[in-house]
Formats: structure tokens, C-alpha cells, sequence
């Protein structure tokens, strides 16, 4: 696959949009599952697809850390002003890590018994028991925070983009779908990009 020039790559696309559908129905699903009683039909399944979904997304989330790492971010539009590359560059890293801590404490809830995590049936991820006092109801706390931490955040991020589409009218949005914007002109004010020369993000 060719490189494109100033825009994200197509692994890197891909991952966005199906790890932001995953987690808008993670947090869907979380927010509502904690709620069933014993008697739902769900009370059982509904936690075993989340953790499972959750830990397909942990999986994706080192993918995704690969790439970042691996290629080059296409560089900030010339249109951002340093404040928005740095806001939209401090936002990213803080989903990320957010993202990170979520999956972490997911993973000390749902082994704090010592059970492993079933991913849907395929695998099992083996759990070690507590590290901590009470480690399942400080983890959920946290988790339960984070996720809340996320979503905003995430919401914001979404509103950021749709304002740079519909009231900027600049390529911000469609560097990240599947649009052409190779003659959107880029900053040479980088504050996003690993290369202050060049704009493209290898395709992967
Ligand atoms: C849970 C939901 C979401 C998460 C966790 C998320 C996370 C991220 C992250 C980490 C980046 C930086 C990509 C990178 O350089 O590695 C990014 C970029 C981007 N996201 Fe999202 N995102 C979410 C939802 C959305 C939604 C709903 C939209 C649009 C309505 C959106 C639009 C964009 C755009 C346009 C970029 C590129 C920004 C730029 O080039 O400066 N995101 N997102």
C-alpha cells in the first residue's frame, strides 16, 4: 500500500473508529450491567462479553501504541493555532492513558478471586489473585471513574472534530476517514508529527 501524504494511515483509521465503537458500547454496556440482578438472563453474560470485548481492546491498544510509535503522524493542519496542536496533542495522550488504566483495573476486578478472564470462549487470560487489600472494590471505583474520565473526554474530543468539520471547514475530520486530503496545507509549527519535515504517515 502506498503512503498517503498528510493524513493518518489506514491501520491507524481503522483502529480509531473500531476501538471508539468499542468503547462507547463498553461504557453502554458496563454502565447498564451493573445494575442486573440475579434473576436477568444477562446477570451472567453480560460481564462476559464485556471483559471479553475489554481485553480484545487491550489487545488493539498495544497495536495501536505499536503503530503510533512505529510511523509518523501526519503533521497539524496549518490552520491550528499552537494552542489547538498542543490541546488536541495533550487530549490524545490523556485518552490514551486513561484508556490504559481502564484496562488495567478491569483486570484487577475480574481477577482479584484468582479466576482467569475467558475471552469468549477462546482463551483463557490467567489471573493472579490480589496485589492489594479489597483490590476488586478499589479497582471498580477506579474503573468505574476512569470510564467516566474517558467517555468525557472522548465526548469533547468528538465535538472538537465535528467543529474543525462543520464551522472551521478544514481537514482535521477527514484526514482521519477516508477522504483525499494530500493538498490540505500542513504547519510547520510541529508540535504532532515526530518529523519536522515531512508529513506523511506511512501506511502500514
Ligand atoms: C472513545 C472514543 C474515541 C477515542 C478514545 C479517540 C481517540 C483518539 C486518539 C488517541 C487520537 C489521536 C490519534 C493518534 O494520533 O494516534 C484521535 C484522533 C482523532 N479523532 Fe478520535 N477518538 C474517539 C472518538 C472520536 C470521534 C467520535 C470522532 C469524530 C466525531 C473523532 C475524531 C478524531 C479525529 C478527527 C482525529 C484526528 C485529530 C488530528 O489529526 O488532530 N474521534 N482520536
Amino acid at each position: 500500500m502506498q503512503p498517503t501524504d498528510n493524513s493518518y494511515s489506514a491501520v491507524s483509521k481503522l483502529l480509531h473508529w473500531l476501538m471508539a465503537l468499542m468503547i462507547f458500547g463498553l461504557f453502554g454496556v458496563g454502565f447498564w450491567m451493573v445494575d442486573l440482578t440475579y434473576y436477568s438472563a444477562w446477570y451472567k453474560t453480560a460481564p462476559h462479553y464485556h471483559k471479553s470485548v475489554g481485553i480484545v481492546l487491550a489487545v488493539l491498544l498495544l497495536v495501536r501504541l505499536a503503530v503510533f510509535f512505529k510511523n509518523r503522524k501526519p503533521a497539524p493542519l496549518a490552520s491550528h493555532s499552537l494552542l489547538v496542536q498542543r490541546a488536541s496533542k495533550l487530549t490524545h495522550g490523556l485518552l490514551y492513558v486513561l484508556l490504559f488504566f481502564i484496562v488495567v483495573t478491569g483486570y484487577l476486578i475480574s481477577t482479584a478471586d484468582n479466576r482467569g478472564i475467558e475471552v469468549f470462549n477462546w482463551f483463557v487470560v490467567p489471573g493472579f489473585g490480589e496485589f492489594f487489600g479489597q483490590q476488586a472494590d478499589r479497582a471498580g471505583l477506579l474503573h468505574q471513574w476512569l470510564a467516566y474520565g474517558l467517555i468525557a473526554l472522548a465526548v469533547l474530543h468528538a465535538l472538537g472534530a465535528l467543529k474543525h468539520h462543520f464551522i472551521d471547514k478544514d481537514a482535521t475530520l477527514k484526514r482521519m476517514w477516508w477522504s483525499k486530503t494530500d493538498n490540505a496545507p500542513v504547519s510547520k509549527n510541529l508540535t504532532g508529527s515526530t518529523d519536522l519535515t515531512n508529513s506523511t504517515e506511512e501506511n502500514s
